[in-house]
């Protein structure tokens, strides 16, 4: 029987972003697909950057051009960057949220670890993030919301990834500088740190299952994330129903962060044996 005081509230969750123009990286595929294709379906336009030009391509099936519009973006490189934001500009007028989700995971035990592979990683995953917040922050309307996508690694280490724990740490960190700079503007950033999600840069995880196992043993919710998972909770970031959060850390993970990260090189020493 329904009870006359609790309505559907299903219609009004297909409008939070309409009127906004949202800028995401790393838009081709996994989380930022998910976040770009529910942002659209929620009203947004939306600017999607990527380095993946095919993936850019199948995407504009999503919708037309008067909602999406794709743009080649290198988020390493700065000229790259502002282009996505002058697409915004020159298209849809302005920018009112911007997801700096572009990166990848990489594995190496520090005595093995390459400075070009520490490099590589820093530069995409940290430095990247840094040139998108810069142009963000010249960019965005007064009254935005900027989302950083870090990681249960940014606070929970892990054995062979001292790149990615450092860089997704240092997302973090420069979200709660972006979020003292441009709050007097009204500008909010938060960061959402995802645990386990089944996306093309885990499919190597995905197949060791000792190494899911272990994910799901230490997650209170014993299971691991649908890319769909964490932009639901983008949209709620991105929406002005979270118009009071600004500097946030907000852990994804099925409670992951209470437990400690896969014993990596144990697992892929046995595979060895
Ligand atoms: N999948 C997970 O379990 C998980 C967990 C925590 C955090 N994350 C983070 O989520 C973000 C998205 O990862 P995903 O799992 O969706 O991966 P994914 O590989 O499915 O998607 C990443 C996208 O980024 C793009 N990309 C790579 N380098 C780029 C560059 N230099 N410039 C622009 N785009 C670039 C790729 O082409 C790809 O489309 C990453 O920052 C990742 O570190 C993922």
């Amino acid at each position: 029987m329904t009870n006359r005081y609790c309505r559907s509230v299903t219609s009004q969750n297909f409008d939070r972003l309409t009127g906004k123009v949202a800028v995401v990286t790393g838009a081709a595929s996994g989380i930022g697909l998910a976040i770009t294709e529910k942002f659209l379906a929620e009203g947004a336009c939306v600017v999607a950057g990527d380095v993946d030009v095919a993936g850019l391509t199948s995407m504009t099936t999503l919708a037309s051009d008067r909602f999406l519009m794709t743009a080649v973006c290198d988020v390493t490189t700065e000229t790259d960057v502002e282009n996505l934001f002058a697409v915004a500009q020159s298209h849809f007028g302005g920018v009112d949220v911007v997801v700096a989700n572009a990166g990848a995971g990489t594995y190496g035990l520090l005595a093995d670890h390459t400075l070009e592979e520490w490099s590589r990683i820093i530069d995409l995953c940290l430095t990247g993030v840094f040139i998108t917040v810069k142009h963000a922050s010249k960019t965005m309307r007064d009254g935005g919301s900027l989302l950083t996508i870090a990681s249960l690694n940014a606070i929970q280490p892990s054995k062979g990834m001292a790149a990615y724990c450092a860089a997704k740490a240092g997302v973090a960190m420069l979200t709660r500088v972006a979020a003292m700079e441009l709050g007097e503007r009204g500008i909010r950033a938060n960061t959402i740190a995802p645990g386990l999600v089944r996306t093309n840069a885990t499919s190597g995880l995905f197949s060791v299952p000792a190494v899911v196992d272990e994910f799901v043993e230490n997650a209170p919710l014993s299971r691991h994330a649908e890319p769909s998972e964490i932009a639901e909770l983008a949209t709620f970031l991105a929406s002005d129903q979270s118009s009071f959060m600004s500097a946030s850390f907000l852990s994804i993970d099925g409670g992951g962060n209470t437990g400690r990260y896969p014993d990596l090189p144990r697992i892929f020493q046995a595979l060895d044996e």
